[in-house]
């Protein structure tokens, strides 16, 4: 009748009201990361990235049409008239970093060189736009990671070799993972803090302050379609977890498989678990499939700033010395005494 659906209409609008009321209270990036000690301009430089995170975000969402929109949408986006999302994130990227005056240069897992911005900029940004690029096909988790380091004074801005710094020197790290709700995790070194976008109101609210990786798990994510292909040790240990309660370790484990880092990475953060792309023999000019800079060293600072490891299996990611700028490594990330567990196979 008339009255239900009245009745029903001033229940939903004070939801809202109240759902409106506790958003607004809730904390917000820029006090967070203040509280963190992050200077002005780097606040800002990440509100950058973020804004355009938003964007993509918003493409994202748009699933088969987000082609279509690429095209008409944006002024910068030109070319073939249906984009892929990968092409579309990286684009949108690069152009608000580049308009932004804080970056020197960028580097992207979508383009071959150093892309030049800024010369007097004081910041380099390296990201991967879209990662998991190939689960847009099938409507599923997605992301952009990305990492911040100072631009030294002595570069040129279309010099790769600043960017070939440890990711010790990383001042701030990241992803947006798309996924049923949009959520940022975020380091400046300080912890890492989970946020959730608030697609209302338009900005990212602090869900989870200092999130904290389980130290122990029954939980483990590699792609064994590859097993033929690992080194010895990586064979030993995921031989152990499948044996189960009958083997070595006791218990028995799960395994989960997202196919995009961003996904199974944010799975080791809210629940704990190892992720691992090994070393593998099948193309020995590569180090592993992950590259150093846009996939490997932001996870490896987030995951380590909630208290779990990063491995390649021969040291700690976060202090290789890159020499290229899309650089592969092996990857061990997760709960730390089952990466510490993973490592004893490799001595
Ligand atoms: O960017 C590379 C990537 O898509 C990662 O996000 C993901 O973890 C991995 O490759 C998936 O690899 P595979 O194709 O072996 O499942
Ligand atoms: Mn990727």
């Amino acid at each position: 009748t008339i009255l239900d659906v009245s009745n029903l209409y001033k229940k939903t609008c004070c939801i809202t009201h109240t759902t409106t009321r506790y958003l607004l209270r809730m904390k917000r990036l820029n006090s967070q990361l203040q509280e963190d000690g992050a200077p002005m301009e780097l606040i800002l430089l990440l509100r950058t990235i973020l804004a355009g995170c938003k964007e993509i975000s918003f493409r994202v969402s748009q699933g088969a049409l987000a082609g279509v929109l690429g095209s008409t949408l944006s002024e910068n986006v030109q070319g073939e008239t249906q984009k892929k999302l990968d092409v579309i994130s990286n684009q949108i990227l690069k152009d608000i970093l580049s308009e932004s005056g804080y970056v020197k240069a960028i580097s992207s897992e979508e383009e071959d060189d150093v892309v030049p911005c800024n010369p007097n900029g004081n910041y380099l940004v390296s990201f991967d736009p879209l990662d998991g690029s190939s689960n847009t096909d099938i409507n599923s988790l997605i992301g952009t990671i990305f990492s911040i380091t100072h631009a030294p004074q002595w570069m040129d801005s279309d010099d790769p070799s600043a960017f070939l710094q440890p990711g010790t020197q990383i001042v701030a790290a990241g992803y947006v993972l798309y996924g049923p709700s949009a959520m940022l995790a975020l380091t400046t070194g300080r912890g890492t803090h989970l946020y959730t976008l608030d697609k209302t109101h338009g900005g990212f609210l602090l869900t989870t302050p200092n999130v904290k990786v389980p130290v122990q798990t029954a939980e483990y994510s590699i792609n064994a379609s590859n097993q033929r292909h690992w080194e010895a040790p990586v064979q030993a240990y995921i031989n152990d977890l499948l044996a189960g309660t009958e083997g070595p370790r006791e218990k028995d484990y799960n395994m989960r498989w997202v196919a995009a880092m961003v996904g199974d990475i944010h799975r080791v953060l809210s629940r704990g678990g190892i992720f691992m792309y090994p070393y593998d023999k099948r193309d020995p000019s590569k180090a592993g499939k992950l590259r150093l800079l846009y996939e490997a060293n932001p996870m490896a600072f987030l995951v380590e700033q909630a208290g779990g490891l990063a491995n390649t299996g021969t040291g700690r990611i976060m202090e290789v010395m890159p020499t290229e700028i899309h650089q592969r490594v092996p990857v061990l990330i997760g709960s730390k005494e089952e990466v510490e567990t993973c490592l004893s196979y490799y001595k």
